[in-house]
């Protein structure tokens, strides 16, 4: 790792919002002096509560944390109509379609739209507080509408990323019971139109009994079935319904939505998170870690499917009365130039985007942003998965000119927010590093008895103490919450929240994520479970076994590999048919995203005697390390060696 410290910009430094490392440190002290004070007196501060909170955390049901309880708010009164007395004409979105489409939205049509598309959800479809919404859409501002239509009237949404398939938008919308679906005819990507309405019929062609009505919004234009009775236009409907619409008053625990994401087992987790503790932490972060000013134009290049979506799209920089670009295309199209063009055209102050996007424009475009007067960039930020020194540095020097602060965020979907992150005007920066944890949060890399890791040496990434924007429970199943997140590291003798993922801590106390220790892999930023992956490949009739592991990727971060094990032997031939067999499936029962990089077929998987996979090798193995576990506990230890030959004779 690079060694070199990068000092905040003084001249940014000087009016950002945490402005060196001892308001930073004070912050934090405040905060572990006075943990309900701090959070209280910016709750105070930050929201425009309808009544104002009784206390500011109940701890009685740990892990079932409750924070603000008493109080009533309604998210998109706070993102959007307290705004209207002093920002009504300034820009809310900015959209940019694939095709250079542009829309600008002032925070006065957005509340116009989201009032009128409220309106609809409760006069044409009968949502009220409490129904759950699946959204199944594009990057377009109705999007970003619908979820903030949904808050408005206190309905809970949950937004299934466009790219997974009918098979995993229906397991999600059984899951939440949801009464509506709105999605859109379709979308462009690459200069061409793709279909999401299509994977809509097919999902409930199936049998969603939950659902009543699909509501349709016209986005390419493109033919599509319509089921009479079932499915609506959002574009005609919309028209009729008055613009005025009463916010709902909602209590602060009430959920605002869920989110689905992979864990290590099972079916994805339907996160749930709450209204007042999450919009809280949104607004806080947008405004310390992306040092947000009044005229700033903030651009996250994620897609609202993700909670980076969610929260640094939508909530987070309309909360905090932000100008957000949502961008409907890809970065490479036409060409690796695309996002810095955007950025010069539209002055861009802060852009946030993913390793993985970093590494492909740097890989397609390296003199792209040359041509481009990116001047107007002020911080940088990534998400999603550990940025590599090489990556960093390009992103350092030739997009941000040797002179903007560069935030590597940590967090989760779980997490609602960042958690822990280099503040622009404060944090002398370690490449690759995602440095302290942010004021309030009490993060700490423990060991299995719950004492610090030692310096240096990896140990378990825990947030010790609640905080407003954690998940509240896994939708349907109280119990699964407990489990997956109290259940493996304690401090102090109590469970305290365990995110999955290994760190490090030097003599300086930055902290290093390492990556997960568990079965999730981290393919281009995107969580992906093994046990997912490995149960849609076990639907081939042919297969008889599988293990699914990550397999370090020059641009995505990590690839999926899979070990298959046939019920029957075949030829060189067949098993080039099955390998396209197999992603078919994959890409039928989750999406394309989860397809897998590389395929081998093995005699056998390495398994104890009581039956269980050792996985620790079969990741060396993909790796090219040296086995150090011990194999002789194996049911067949020769079978390391037969694996092993197969994946080198693989890579020749
Ligand atoms: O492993 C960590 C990795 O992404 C996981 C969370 O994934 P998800 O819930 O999909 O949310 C992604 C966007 C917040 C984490 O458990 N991760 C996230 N940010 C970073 C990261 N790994 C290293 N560095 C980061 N900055």
């Amino acid at each position: 790792m690079l060694q070199e410290i990068y000092q905040p910009n003084p001249h940014y430094a000087s009016t950002a919002a945490i402005k060196n490392m001892d308001e930073y440190h004070a912050l934090m002290n405040k905060a572990k002096e006075d943990y309900e004070g701090f959070w209280g007196d910016y709750a105070k501060e930050k929201i425009d509560w309808f009544k104002p909170f009784d206390t500011v955390l109940n701890e009685s049901e740990a892990p079932f944390y409750k924070w603000f309880e008493g109080g009533q708010l309604n998210v998109a009164h706070q993102c959007i109509d307290r705004h209207l007395l002093t920002r009504k004409n300034k820009a809310a979105i900015i959209f940019e379609g694939d095709n250079g489409d542009q829309q600008v939205l002032t925070y006065r049509e957005l509340a116009y739209e989201v009032n009128r598309t409220a309106n609809m959800f409760k006069n044409q479809f009968g949502i009220t507080k409490g129904d759950r919404v699946v959204l199944y859409m594009p990057m377009i501002p109705e999007a970003a509408i619908s979820m903030l239509a949904c808050a408005k009237i206190g309905a809970i949404h949950s937004v299934v990323f466009g790219g997974f398939s009918a098979e995993a938008l229906r397991d999600r919308i059984i899951d939440a019971e949801a009464k509506l679906v709105v999605t859109s005819d379709g979308a462009y990507r690459k200069g061409n139109p793709y279909m999401l309405k299509p994977v809509v019929d097919e999902a409930l062609s199936k049998g969603c009994e939950c659902v009543q009505a699909v509501c349709v919004v016209e986005r390419n234009g493109e033919e599509i079935h319509w089921e009479p009775g079932r499915d609506y236009a959002y574009n005609e409907l919309v028209k009729n319904e008055s613009p005025k619409c009463a916010a709902e008053p909602m209590e602060s625990e009430d959920p605002l939505f869920l989110l689905y994401t992979s864990g290590s087992t099972g079916k994805p987790k339907g996160v749930q998170h709450s209204s007042a503790g999450y919009i809280l932490w949104a607004q806080m972060t947008m405004e310390w870690v992306f040092d947000l000013k009044e005229n700033d134009t903030y651009w996250c290049t994620a897609d609202v499917g993700w909670i980076t979506g969610h929260t640094y799209i939508v909530y987070g920089p309309l909360a905090a009365g932000a100008t957000t670009v949502m961008f409907e295309g890809v970065p490479t199209f036409p060409d690796a130039g695309r996002c810095w063009r955007m950025v010069e055209e539209y002055q861009v102050n802060q852009f946030y985007t993913a390793p993985t996007a970093i590494r492909l424009l740097h890989k397609t475009g390296q003199d792209e942003p040359k041509k481009y007067d990116l001047s107007s960039l002020r911080v940088l930020g990534t998400v999603g998965e550990p940025i590599d020194p090489a990556a960093w540095k390009w992103y350092y020097e030739e997009i941000g000119g040797s002179k903007c602060a560069i935030v590597d965020t940590y967090w989760q979907t779980e997490t609602g927010g960042h958690m822990i992150s280099p503040l622009p005007g404060a944090t002398p920066i370690k490449p690759a590093c995602a440095t302290f944890a942010l004021p309030g949060i009490i993060a700490e890399v423990i060991d299995e008895e719950g004492n610090p890791a030692p310096i240096g040496e990896k140990g378990f990434m825990c947030i010790t103490k609640p905080w407003p924007s954690m998940i509240r429970t896994i939708w349907g199943d109280p119990e699964r919450f407990v489990k997956s997140y109290f259940g493996d590291c304690k401090k102090d003798g109590k469970p305290v929240y365990f995110t999955g993922d290994g760190a490090m801590i030097d003599e300086e106390g930055y902290i290093t994520i390492t990556g997960r220790t568990d079965d999730v892999i981290n393919v281009s930023g995107h969580r992906m479970g093994t046990a997912e992956v490995e149960a849609a490949i076990k639907k081939h009739s042919n297969v008889a076994a599988v293990a699914v592991v990550g397999k370090p990727h020059p641009i995505k971060g990590e690839g999926i590999f899979a070990y298959i094990v046939l019920k029957s032997e075949e030829s060189l031939a067949e098993e080039i048919e099955l390998t396209k067999e197999i992603n078919n499936i994959i890409k039928k029962e989750i999406g394309a995203i989860a397809l897998c990089d590389d395929i081998v077929f093995v005699p056998d998987l390495p398994k104890t005697r009581s039956g269980k996979i050792m996985r620790r090798i079969l990741r060396s193995i993909v790796k090219n390390e040296e086995i150090t576990q011990d194999t002789s506990t194996l049911e067949d230890p020769s079978i390391v060696g037969k694996i092993e030959s197969i994946v080198k004779s693989c890579r020749l």
